[in-house]
């Protein structure tokens, strides 16, 4: 292996550390299928990059307590896992696999797979607000302040101003011939770019950075976040199942617009690295340190999974 790749391996192992001190198992209650069902989706894997993102931020603004990231860590990944599970529904995407297993709602039901979405979503929000109540407790308004906001910005880009609003555009968008590069673009920012730009900013906001670096950090997401869905939308035509873990063709079985249908290949792969080498040259205005978070963003360029 790689250094680059070991290295990442051991950044995921750490991160799932984290994760797993949060959803833990509750046998024998009367929610327990449910909440089986969001542990078979949060914990099957995955790159665990949007939580990974956000405490690489923290670190590079110097954040000195990394147990007040944790909770927005986790949020992050259960707000992202929930919009996988109902992306793949027979009423959104209808696929099968996911992270290398049947979908929520093969392995389940339906219902279930809709439940379990919605018990992510607000456990997300029980986990960061019980997390902003011990700085109330403790009476830390400085602490407060920054939870608060970076509450707020989880809310945000979540939310109908972000990923659901690019879902829905997404949803919208489907068999729909002329789709702009404009809407594309919309579609990607906000269904994708929305929730990596949450990770940027809460890790930097957590830690005390300036309104400014806040402010380039969002930028930066953007970049990054519309290069990962340009390299989604091509491992979608030219990806291995067996590495993506869900299927490929499942864009072209829905009839939807993606980068690769407007712009040929070629120019998606071109416009993905540049957007990357963008974000880079972004990260390196705030700090000329190789900190990891640059190392991250440059492995996704040639990413097969
Ligand atoms: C998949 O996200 C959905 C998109 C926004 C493209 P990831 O590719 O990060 O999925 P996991 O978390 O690794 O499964
Ligand atoms: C999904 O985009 C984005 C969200 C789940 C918010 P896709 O539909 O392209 O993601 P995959 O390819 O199923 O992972
Ligand atoms: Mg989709
Ligand atoms: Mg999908
Ligand atoms: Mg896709």
């Amino acid at each position: 292996m790689s250094n680059r790749k070991e290295e990442l391996q051991n950044h995921i192992k750490e991160v799932e550390g984290i994760l797993a001190e949060f959803l833990t198992e509750q046998k024998g209650v009367y929610y327990e299928r449910v909440i089986d069902a969001m542990r078979y989706s949060f914990f099957a894997g995955g790159k665990r990059l949007r939580p990974m993102m956000m405490l690489e931020s923290y670190r590079m603004f110097c954040g000195k307590d990394e147990s007040i990231v944790k909770p927005y860590m986790a949020a992050l990944e259960m707000i992202h896992t929930y919009s996988l599970i109902h992306d793949d529904l027979p009423a959104m995407d209808n696929d099968d696999y996911r992270r290398g297993r049947l979908t929520n709602h093969k392995q389940y039901d339906e219902a279930t797979a809709i439940l379990a979405g919605d018990g992510l979503l607000n456990m997300a929000f029980e986990t960061v607000s019980d997390a902003m109540m011990k700085s109330v407790s403790a009476g830390d308004c400085d602490l407060l302040k920054k939870q608060t906001r970076a509450f707020q910005v989880l809310g945000h880009k979540a939310g109908v101003f972000g990923m659901i609003g690019g879902q829905v555009a997404d949803i919208e968008g489907e068999k729909k011939t002329g789709a702009t590069k404009e809407e594309l673009l919309f579609i990607h920012e906000n269904k994708t770019a929305a929730l990596i730009q949450a990770a940027l900013t809460i890790g930097a906001i957590l830690a005390g950075a300036s309104d400014e670096e806040i402010s380039k950090m969002e930028k930066t997401g953007y970049n990054v976040g519309v290069a990962f869905q340009i390299q989604d939308d091509i491992l979608d035509c030219i990806g291995d199942e067996s590495l993506l873990g869900k299927p490929v063709g499942s864009d072209a079985k829905n009839e939807k617009t993606t980068y690769v249908s407007l712009e040929g290949l070629e120019k998606a792969q071109a416009d993905q690295k540049q957007l990357s080498e963008e974000a880079i040259a972004m990260l390196d205005e705030i700090t000329s340190e190789q900190v990891f978070l640059k190392e991250m963003i440059k492995s996704l360029v040639n990413r097969d999974k």
